[in-house]
């Protein structure tokens, strides 16, 4: 057991913020850890956000994770930024420094990726074609970091409105100039499937509450693999048709545990580890809710 550090708090913002897993996932990396420290909910309606991360820094919290529908405000707020933040235009982290400096970074992108290295044993992803569908924040993070960690040969975002994808893979292709980036609408899944490695769903089609999208999987090479951001339910439409069809199939837990390593580390001083004792925890915590 390592005792890194003592009373260190941390908060989980938003509005509504009782559905979220952050204090249950952090807290499984406190007790394992054996760190003196705690994550706490904490609810605060939009016109309220900025005097509650006030509140809390002067109070002498470590940091926040940052959820809907702050993710912008936090972002405009900071007074430090990293690259990923500010190509979201929004942030799920802002760590408080000792001198009142307010850090912010979107650690989604790198999440979604080693989510994946995780999820495909490390097999590189450079080189490979990859279908994203969706061109929401969600979109943007993946694109983004799919080229950045992943040096990918080509990414088709695939959108219902096709404006919005164009404007996206425009906004991407500004930072990274070498990305080979394509758009469409769902008319152009067969062809965009036809050669995909991987395809992601980062659209909130699927999510408990909303129709799935329709599509066909036929198209896809049996070899491909399916991942589905949203893990509400964790087993989606989307991946249950890909399994069905024998692809490797990767739901959306992977990128919520990986995506709290960085915040986990700025709060409390340690990397902690995605394990499967971690999986479990969470995947009992969301059947119970269920
Ligand atoms: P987030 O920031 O979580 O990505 P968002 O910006 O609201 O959320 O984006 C939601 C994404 O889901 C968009 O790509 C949206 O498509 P449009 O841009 O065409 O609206 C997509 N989406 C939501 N419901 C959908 C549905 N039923 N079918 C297809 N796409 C859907």
């Amino acid at each position: 057991m390592t005792l890194t550090g003592k009373g260190r708090i941390a908060g989980i913002i938003g509005w509504p913020v009782a559905h979220s897993l952050s204090p249950a996932l952090h807290g499984y990396w406190l007790d394992e850890l054996g760190v003196d420290g705690a994550m706490v909910p904490l609810a605060a309606r939009a016109e309220d956000f900025s005097r509650v991360i006030e509140g809390v820094r002067l109070a002498g919290f470590r940091g926040v994770n940052v959820t809907v529908p702050h993710k912008e405000a936090a972002f405009a707020l900071a007074h430090e930024t990293r690259q990923a933040a500010r190509l979201a235009g929004a942030a799920n982290l802002l760590v408080f420094k000792p001198d009142g400096m307010i850090g912010a970074d979107n650690t989604d992108a790198v999440g979604l990726f080693d989510s994946l290295q995780d999820a495909l044993g490390g097999v590189a992803i450079a080189g490979k074609n990859i279908v994203v569908l969706g061109a929401g924040g969600a979109a943007r993070g993946a694109v983004y970091g799919l080229q950045q960690f992943g040096h990918v040969a080509k990414i088709t975002v695939l959108n219902r409105n096709k404006e919005r994808a164009d404007q996206l893979v425009a906004h991407v292709g500004k930072l990274q100039p070498d990305a080979v980036l394509q758009t469409g609408t769902f008319d152009e899944w067969d062809q965009a499937a036809a050669d995909a490695w991987l395809v992601i769903n980062t659209t909130s089609a699927g999510m408990k509450g909303n129709a799935p999208l329709a599509l066909d999987l036929a198209p896809l090479p049996q070899s491909a693999a399916v991942c589905d951001i949203v893990y509400n339910p964790l087993e989606t439409q989307l991946l249950k048709d890909a399994a069905s069809r024998g692809h490797v199939t990767i739901d959306g837990l992977g990128m919520l545990m990986h995506q709290a390593v960085p915040s986990f580390e700025a709060f409390f001083g340690v990397k902690p580890s995605v394990t499967p004792g971690l999986r479990a925890a969470l995947v009992k915590v969301l059947r119970e809710r269920a």
